[in-house]
């Protein structure tokens, strides 16, 4: 499947209900790939959603598209709250969320990280 397209979908759709400043930068000729296009659409549209959900200031969100070791690889940078570096082993576990004040006020499942991981 063409994964270019399934990303500028999943962006333009969340860009519509955010008033995030949401940058796709392309840095990759392998645009081909292979799996569950719904799986991998939810699983954008989580990352993504995350990134404007804990930005609750607005910002600049910079998805980046690309190869490495016969890997496609994507990265999604926000300028919100950050996650804390003691955070990130757990994140995808379900029901986890970070737990300091700023993250509890905006509120969660905690499951849609262990949604991603599945997919
Ligand atoms: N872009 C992000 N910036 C800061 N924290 C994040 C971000 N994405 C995820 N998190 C943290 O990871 C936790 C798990 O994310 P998720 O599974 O999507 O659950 P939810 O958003 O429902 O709380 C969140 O509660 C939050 O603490
Ligand atoms: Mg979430």
């Amino acid at each position: 499947m063409e994964i270019i397209p399934l990303i500028q979908k999943v962006i333009e759709h969340l860009e519509n209900t955010a008033q995030h400043d949401i940058r796709f930068y392309i840095e990759t000729k392998d645009i081909l790939f292979l799996g569950d296009r719904l799986k991998i659409e939810q699983a954008f549209s989580n990352l993504l959603s995350n990134s404007i959900k804990y930005s609750p200031d607005g910002g600049r969100i910079i998805v980046r598209l690309y190869s490495r070791n016969d890997m496609l690889s994507i990265d999604i940078q926000d300028e919100g709250l950050g996650i804390p570096k003691e955070s990130l082993p757990r994140l995808f576990q379900e029901f986890y969320r970070v737990d300091n004040s700023d993250c509890k006020r905006i509120g969660g499942t905690g499951l849609e990280l262990a949604i991603v991981d599945e997919s």
